[in-house]
């Protein structure tokens, strides 16, 4: 069981935020795979604190998806609040907040990880919002800005404060803003955080790519979660094969290709629904190259669904490949 402030998960890991990735139609399959939650991609606190923007539909989450958590990005306490307060007002069950992206035109703006350097401005958001919305809210961390001592301080700084705040959870991606996603994530700095401060929920975050090894990974570094983010794109089963490790079955083989076949239609069709056909396709181009990777015929697969240009085409490479 994880719990995030008053929400209780059944099993302890969910669908990371991810930029680019996690619509609706990702969440949904995380979820019909076994997740007890997912959260949208990072949001611009400007853009949801707009009534007009909010009102879009892209931004609304489904009745049949949650709970769901929205994740949002800004520098000001007041355009946080009320963006947490409008997402909050279309339904979402849960507010994440992003000090962690390291996309160069974010840290430009002065944003995501880049606030890591200034504690006191994370500290100050993330009470303003805590305070004006009831559900539960969550921060996201780096390890730091960079691996200077400085950095190292600040990092720990943002962390007692936030737990000494009672924050309701913490996910931590194990490396620094700088190495963007270069080296290895780093566990025992997660595991260092969960010692001293072992009231707070944390979450581990960073190369969880087989569900057996986050598991271990978990369990080793003594976190209360973890969040899938790259492991889950094109493999909504690391996500099914979590849920057994933590129900405690064993843990099922690779996907047939019946059943990669199932996945495939059924991501595909939600997106279909989301977006126009010319986008659909392309857009759906990453997530291919993550489902070839379970297919015998790897490479030949991949070439021939990446060269669909339409759906039929698509839907005809997926007959021929996948029967
Ligand atoms: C394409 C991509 C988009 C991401 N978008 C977000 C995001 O919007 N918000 C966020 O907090 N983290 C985002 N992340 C970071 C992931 O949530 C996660 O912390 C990171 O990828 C480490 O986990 P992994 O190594 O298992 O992928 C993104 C990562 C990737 C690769």
């Amino acid at each position: 069981m994880l719990k995030l402030g008053q929400l209780s998960l059944d099993v302890p890991f969910f669908q990371a935020a991810m930029s680019g990735y996690s619509d609706y139609a990702m969440r949904k399959l995380a979820k019909v795979y076994g997740a007890p939650l997912t959260f949208t991609g990072v949001i611009l606190a400007k853009s949801a604190a707009n009534s007009k923007v909010i009102g879009r539909t892209l931004f609304k989450p489904y009745d049949d998806e949650h709970p769901v958590g929205a994740q949002i990005l800004g520098d000001r306490p007041q355009v946080m609040a009320e963006a947490a307060k409008a997402l909050v007002g279309i339904g979402y069950d849960l507010i994440d907040l992003n000090f962690a992206c390291p996309a160069p035109k974010v840290l430009r703006h002065q944003r995501g990880g880049f606030l890591l350097k200034e504690p006191q401005t994370i500290i100050e958001i993330y009470r303003r919002v805590r305070d004006d919305v009831s559900c539960p809210v969550l921060v996201k961390l780096r390890t730091g800005f960079d691996n200077t001592p400085e950095s190292s301080d600040n990092f720990w700084k943002v962390v007692s404060q936030l737990c000494a705040d009672g924050v309701d959870g913490l996910i931590i991606h194990g490396r620094n803003v700088k190495q963007k996603f270069t080296g290895s994530a780093d566990w025992n700095i997660l595991a260092e955080v969960k010692h001293r401060f072992p009231q707070t929920t944390i979450i581990g975050s960073g190369d969880l790519f087989d569900a057996t090894r986050a598991a271990e990974v978990m369990k080793t570094s003594k976190v209360d979660g973890i969040a899938l983010a790259r492991g889950a794109v094109g493999n909504p089963w690391i996500l099914r094969n979590l849920r057994f490790i933590f129900e405690g079955k064993s843990v099922p083989g690779p996907p047939s290709l019946g059943e990669q076949k199932q996945a495939i239609l059924q991501h595909f069709k939600m997106i279909e629904q989301l977006y126009l056909p010319k986008k659909a396709i392309k857009y759906f181009r990453k997530f291919i190259i993550g489902y070839c990777n379970f297919h015998p015929s790897r490479k030949k697969t991949q070439k021939a669904l990446l060269a669909a240009a339409d759906k039929n085409q698509l839907l005809a490479a997926i007959d021929v490949w996948y029967g």
